[in-house]
């Protein structure tokens, strides 16, 4: 079956689905993007990404395209058109197409481009013995909490982590602190088994499912901190784990050369991935 995509009020095969040359997404990275997860057909937190996807757009003064209701409905239809049942679904808006130049050209149109496809079910073996992770200097700008579409740095960190054989980076900050994954947010366990993770500042994107793992942990009466930590840290940790939109949960095991607690994925991190998922598919809207 040929994909569609949406482009800027059209529904277009992959092949014909084209931006123009002086669209800003592509000159400058001037526009941000949401990936939301679509399980049974639904979407899974769709409100809170809704609500991210407003906050990066406001933050770079982009307007939104289109009202809420309209963005749902081809939401819809773009997931409908490629018959997804589980998989992904992306949204790109960039400031749209105009002559180039640094300033913001008056009056231009933003551009919206909605993709989906299906996405095969994490690999078992990722989960029942946990996955490994590298570390990489943080090179990106100071406002990784915008999820804009310049993501070289997070690219850069994820060839690396190929590369090496890892299935993420961890991204390091001046400091020796994690900040944050190339396209997930980083957590470890303490030996007091205290949750950490990096708290929501400038520093790093603010997952959606970070906020999810934090209301089903609170909910379950574990103890909680967002404070940044260290590599050094990190690899002490009796757990580690990431999280993102299409991860959910996943257990870290190794970090560099160091082994995590025991070498395999700890009871918190198994437990925050059950109650996770649970929230999530409880949450699938239509
Ligand atoms: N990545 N940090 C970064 C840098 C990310 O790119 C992402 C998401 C996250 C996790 O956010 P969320 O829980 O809302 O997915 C953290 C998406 C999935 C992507 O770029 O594919």
């Amino acid at each position: 079956m040929s994909r569609i995509a949406y482009v800027n009020g059209r529904y277009l095969p992959h092949r014909q689905a084209c931006v123009h040359i002086e669209d800003r997404g592509f000159q400058f990275a001037d526009g941000v993007y949401e990936v939301i997860a679509v399980r049974s057909g639904g979407f899974v937190d769709e409100a809170p990404h809704l609500k991210r996807l407003h906050r990066s757009l406001g933050e770079l003064t982009i307007a939104p395209p289109m009202s809420d209701a309209a963005l749902k409905a081809v939401m819809r239809e773009t997931v409908r058109r490629n018959r997804v049942v589980d998989g992904i679904l992306y949204i790109q808006i960039t400031r749209g197409a105009a002559p180039r130049d640094f300033p913001f050209p008056p009056g231009v149109r933003p551009s919206l481009i909605m993709t989906a496809r299906a996405q095969r079910p994490l690999d078992p073996k990722i989960l029942e013995r946990g996955a490994t992770v590298i570390t990489v200097p943080d090179i990106r700008w100071a406002r990784p909490d915008i999820k804009s579409v310049a993501l070289l740095p997070n690219a850069l960190g994820k060839q690396r982590a190929k590369e090496a054989g890892a299935y993420e980076a961890w991204q390091v900050d001046h400091d020796g602190n994690v900040t944050e994954g190339t396209s997930s947010n980083a957590w470890i366990v303490t030996a007091k088994n205290e949750i950490v993770t990096h708290p929501a500042d400038h520093g790093i994107l603010n997952g959606v499912t970070r906020l999810g793992v934090l209301q089903v942990a609170h909910e379950a009466g574990l103890v909680l901190v967002e404070r940044p930590f260290s590599v050094a840290e990190a690899k002490a940790a009796g757990e580690a784990f990431l999280t993102s939109t299409t991860n959910f949960v996943v257990p870290i095991v190794r970090i560099d050369e160091a082994t995590v607690g025991e070498g395999r994925p700890g009871e918190i991190v198994r437990r925050l991935r059950a109650l996770y998922s649970d929230f999530a598919l409880k949450g699938v809207v239509r």
